[in-house]
């Protein structure tokens, strides 16, 4: 039996379904590259804009006659959009067969079994947190933890792996449907996190990307010990074979000088620091409900420029958020200017039914005002980007080689995707960036080598020419050109 999963959103994302893949191949199915000879499609969806909903429900609409033609196929919707619209998804889309929730994706195997035995829909989703504020406790089990199959394959490159440390979100801001989506805030205890990076190094992997929705408020409290982000960060340091750690993402009010002090210290932490801003003007960051001020936003930069050497800080950005004035916009355009962020994430607010933003607030900002907004907040940025970059010239980096570049490996999967390149409510992603920027410097020379990217400690792309045998080993490489999202170098030695 061959599934396909096709995924979008966040990295929380693509680590669900590199779970629910390792689970599916150890129970005897084989993972394809294309739904064309899948028996079951899954679709591992993202709810965090109404745009991306749609494309998924569009899809999905595609998909009705692909399933017509393949008797006994299955289709399956996993992801924040399950949880958010349960049964919905089958009024909507008759022919899906699965709908599970992120808090249930243990039981995947088991519902796609029973859905094939049966011929029957099956649903699998959390306890609203909402409805039943009275019952924390079966809110919380409804969010199903559990200790992950990590099979390397699963993988897109076995030498790098994203690791749960928390799930969920208790911040509730007030734009945002992930705390309903993916539940209370639950941080695993640090024993597990710990077997599971000892795992992960024994598969042969140097790199770990700590996840958590906000990764740094991680706390684990047993008896008297107490564990946070630094001391889990020194304990995975000690880990054999792990080179480089990075987290994300942070909120900006747990980032202590304790944390910011370890990722100085400890040899595998990484200048890396993604640290969504969200906006840059007070009155809105309240109407947000974030539970900081630019001021003190200001101040953690300073903090994080003075204690880490060579830090990269990286932000989202919400522009046209409810009642957002164009003096209020301006204030996110100084804040980008003062913060000098590596790049950020630009998204227009997109109102999510039923959440704090939408009952209290109106979403009056008109499309096309959101737009330029968003365009020339981006362009603030890319210069910026591009300024920090061109520092870069002449000095020699130390990369892990991540493998081809995108330009040389488009693979089937990527042409074939069903949400194409990226989502149009935000800024276009970095590895398009990156890939055009690649093909506009490619050299004529180079044809014994192909064109590798790596990736810096402070998470810079670099594009160079190697060996495909470099991918998954630390080069050092020169430096030699620059461009916003791209740095263009050749191997030191
Ligand atoms: N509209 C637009 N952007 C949103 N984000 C979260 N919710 C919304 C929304 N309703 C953005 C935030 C967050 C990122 C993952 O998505 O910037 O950090
Ligand atoms: Fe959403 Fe805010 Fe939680 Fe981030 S911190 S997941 S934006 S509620």
């Amino acid at each position: 039996m061959n599934f396909y999963i096709e995924t979008v959103g966040c990295q929380m994302n693509a680590l669900d379904s590199e779970l629910a893949a390792a689970q599916l191949i150890t129970a005897g199915w084989t993972r394809m590259d294309s739904r064309k000879d899948s028996d079951l499609v899954i679709f591992n969806t993202c709810s965090v804009r109404e745009h991306a909903e749609e494309k998924i429900y569009s899809a999905l609409g595609r998909l009705k006659h692909w399933k017509a033609q393949k008797p006994g196929s299955v289709i399956a919707v996993m992801g924040c959009m399950a949880q958010k619209d349960k049964t919905i998804v089958f009024q909507r889309a008759p022919y899906v067969d699965v709908v599970i929730g992120p808090g249930q994706i243990d039981r995947l195997v088991e519902l796609v079994a029973k859905a094939r035995e049966t011929g029957e829909q099956q649903i699998a989703v959390s306890v609203d947190r909402f409805e039943r504020r009275d019952q924390p406790r079966l809110v919380k089990d409804s969010f199903r933890q559990f200790d992950p199959i990590r099979l390397p394959e699963t993988r897109p490159r076995v030498f790098q792996a994203m690791l749960r440390i928390m799930f969920g979100c208790d911040k509730f801001c007030s734009y945002c449907v992930v705390p309903s989506a993916r539940g209370p805030e639950q941080c695993r205890p640090p024993k597990d996190i710990v077997a599971e990076a000892r795992a992960l190094a024994d598969q042969g992997c140097v790199e770990l990307v700590l996840l958590g929705q906000t990764v740094n408020s991680y706390r684990y409290v047993e008896g008297e010990k107490k564990t946070r982000l630094p001391q889990l960060l020194e304990m995975i340091d000690q880990i054999p074979g792990i080179r480089r750690v990075r987290f994300v993402s942070s909120y900006p009010t747990d980032m202590t000088d304790e944390l910011l002090q370890a990722v100085r210290d400890l040899p595998t932490s990484t200048p890396y620091l993604h640290v969504p801003a969200q906006h840059g003007d007070n009155g809105v960051l309240a109407r947000m409900r974030r539970r900081y001020t630019v001021e003190e936003y200001k101040d953690l930069v300073d903090r994080i420029y003075a204690t880490v050497p060579g830090a990269a800080i990286t932000s989202d950005f919400i522009v046209g958020f409810c009642g957002e004035t164009e003096e209020e916009f301006q204030k996110t355009v100084d804040l980008v200017k003062y913060a000098r962020f590596k790049n950020s994430f630009i998204f227009k607010y997109s109102e999510r039914p039923g959440n704090e933003a939408a009952k209290n607030f109106k979403d009056d900002v008109p499309e096309s005002v959101k737009k330029r907004r968003n365009n020339e907040l981006l362009d603030v940025q890319t210069a910026i980007s591009a300024e920090a970059n061109k520092a870069f010239l002449g000095q020699t980096v130390e990369i892990l080689v991540e493998g081809p570049s995108k330009r040389e490996s488009k693979s089937v999967a990527q042409e074939e995707s069903l949400y194409a390149e990226c989502d149009a409510d935000s800024t276009p992603n970095l590895e398009t960036n990156v890939a055009k920027e690649a093909s506009a410097n490619e050299s004529s020379d180079a044809k014994d080598y192909v064109q590798l990217t790596g990736r810096t400690p402070c998470d810079r792309i670099v594009v160079f020419n190697g060996s495909t045998r470099l991918t998954g080993t630390f080069q050092k490489v020169k430096i030699v050109d620059a461009a916003p999202f791209t740095l263009f170098g050749e191997l030191a030695e």
